[in-house]
C-alpha cells in the first residue's frame, strides 16, 4: 500500500481494494477503491470511521500498530454508508471502552447497521459541538445528504484538518495514477450530485474555517492547492457548467443515428466549437454520459423512436440525469424516426420535469439516413450550438 504521512498525530489508517467490480453494485472501479480511516494520537486516542469489511484486515492491522497497545477512547461515526460502517461493531468489540461519538440521526440510526447494542457507548454531538483530545479538538459540522441524512464533518483546528466524509472523495485506489478532478467528478455527480444545496451549505460553513489539509473517505489527501479542489465542488454544487463544449449522447439500433450524431461533431468541430464529446449509450458508461453530461455547456441527445417512445436506453439516461437534478443547461434534440417520430417527443416530455433546460432549435428529424433537407437543418443545430 501507498504509504501515507499527515502528521506526526494523525495516521492514516485506511486501504485500497481492487477486487470489487461495482461500488455500491452500480459504479465500475477500474482502478479500485480507497476506503480511508485516520487515527488521532493524542491524551486520548480517537479513530475516525471505519472502513468496508473488503479491506477490514488491514484497517485493524494498521490502527493496532498505530495505538502501540494502547486503549482506543473514541470512534467518530461521520457516516453510516456500510463502506465506513461495517467495521463499527467490530471496533467496539475489540476495544470496550470506546465511545462512539456520532450525530442524533446517526445514534437512530446504527442499530439497524449492527446486531448488538451499542447504545449505551453512544455520545451524540451535533453542530458546534466539540471534543477535546488533548492538545487536538474535534469540532463537529452538521453536513445532512452530503450524501446521507446523518452525516457529520470534523475540524481539527490544532491542524487545521477538515475530515471530510464523502466529500472531496473519488474513485480509485490511493496509488491508482489517474487525474483527480476525472474520478472524483464522476463520484461526485452520480453520488452527491442530488445534493447541491447541501454541498453548496457546507462550502459556507467550510469558507469560515482555515483549512491545510482535506481528508476524505474515498480518494486522496488533499494538502496543497486546495482553493482548486473547492473551487470545483463549488462549480459542481450549483449545477454550473464546468466546460464550454458540447456532450453528444446517443442512442442507436443500427448505426444510423450514430452516423448522424457524428456528423454533428464533424459539424461542430468545423464551426469552431471548443470541446466536443460523444458517447453510445449502449455501451459507453451511463456514470460517465452523466459526469459529461454536467461538465458540458450543452448537451445533445439523439435517439431513435423506438415503441411509440423513445428508445430505452436514451430514457433510461434522462431518469439518470432528472434523479441527479439535472438542471440550468442547453438541449438540442435529433431523433430518428424510423417509422414513427415519437423520440423527440418522449425525450421533451422528461425534460419539462427537470430544471432551466432550455431546448436548442432547430429539433431535427431524420428519417432512417440524412437527406439534403435534414442535413441543413443539423447544420443549422450546429451553428446554433456554437
Ligand atoms: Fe463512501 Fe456515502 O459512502
Amino acid at each position: 500500500m501507498k504509504d501515507v504521512f499527515i502528521s506526526e498525530s494523525i495516521k492514516y489508517i485506511g486501504a485500497s481494494d481492487r477486487t470489487l467490480d461495482l461500488f455500491e453494485g452500480q459504479y465500475i472501479l477500474p482502478e479500485g477503491m480507497a476506503y480511508n480511516s485516520y487515527v488521532i494520537l493524542d491524551e486520548k486516542t480517537c479513530v475516525m470511521d471505519t472502513v468496508d469489511d473488503l479491506v477490514k484486515d488491514e484497517f485493524f492491522k494498521s490502527l493496532e500498530k498505530e495505538l502501540q497497545g494502547r486503549k482506543l477512547d473514541y470512534l467518530v461515526v461521520q457516516h453510516l454508508e456500510p463502506d465506513h460502517s461495517s467495521n463499527i461493531e467490530e471496533i467496539a468489540k475489540r476495544y470496550p471502552e470506546a465511545q462512539i461519538v456520532l450525530s442524533q440521526r446517526a445514534a437512530t440510526m446504527l442499530p439497524n447497521f449492527v446486531k448488538t447494542d451499542l447504545k449505551d457507548r453512544f455520545v451524540p454531538v451535533a453542530e458546534g459541538d466539540k471534543l477535546s483530545l488533548g492538545t487536538h479538538t474535534l469540532n463537529f459540522i452538521a453536513a445532512p445528504m452530503v450524501h446521507w441524512p446523518e452525516v457529520i464533518l470534523s475540524y481539527e483546528e490544532s491542524e487545521k484538518v477538515l475530515f471530510a466524509a464523502d466529500a472531496f472523495g473519488k474513485f480509485g485506489a490511493l496509488d491508482a495514477e489517474e487525474d483527480w478532478a476525472c474520478e472524483a467528478r464522476r463520484y461526485y455527480f452520480n453520488i452527491v450530485g442530488k445534493y447541491g444545496v447541501q454541498v453548496q451549505a457546507l462550502l459556507k460553513k467550510a469558507a469560515g474555517l482555515e483549512i491545510e489539509k482535506i481528508l476524505p473517505l474515498h480518494g486522496p489527501i488533499l494538502d496543497e492547492n486546495l482553493g482548486y479542489y473547492i473551487n470545483l465542488y463549488d462549480i459542481w454544487s450549483s449545477y454550473r457548467p464546468e466546460t464550454e463544449g458540447v456532450f453528444i449522447a446517443y442512442a442507436t439500433l443500427h448505426g444510423h443515428t450514430r452516423k448522424v450524431a457524428e456528423k454533428l461533431k464533424a459539424l461542430l468541430e468545423e464551426k469552431g466549437c471548443p470541446k466536443v464529446s460523444i458517447a453510445d449509450l449502449s455501451r459507453a458508461d451511463i456514470a460517465e454520459c452523466v459526469e459529461d453530461a454536467f461538465k458540458y455547456s450543452k448537451t445533445v441527445l439523439a435517439a431513435s423512436s423506438y415503441d411509440g417512445g423513445v428508445m430505452p436506453k436514451m430514457e433510461d439516461f434522462l431518469h439518470h440525469l432528472k434523479s441527479k437534478k439535472w438542471q440550468n443547461r442547453k438541449v438540442g434534440l435529433i431523433e430518428n424516426t424510423s417509422w414513427g417520430p415519437s423520440a423527440i417527443k418522449t425525450m421533451k416530455s422528461i425534460l419539462e420535469e427537470m430544471k432551466d433546460i432550455e431546448i436548442v432549435e432547430p429539433n431535427v428529424s431524420v428519417k432512417v439516413n440524412l437527406s439534403e433537407e435534414t442535413s441543413e437543418k443539423l447544420s443549422e443545430l450546429a451553428s446554433a450550438l456554437v
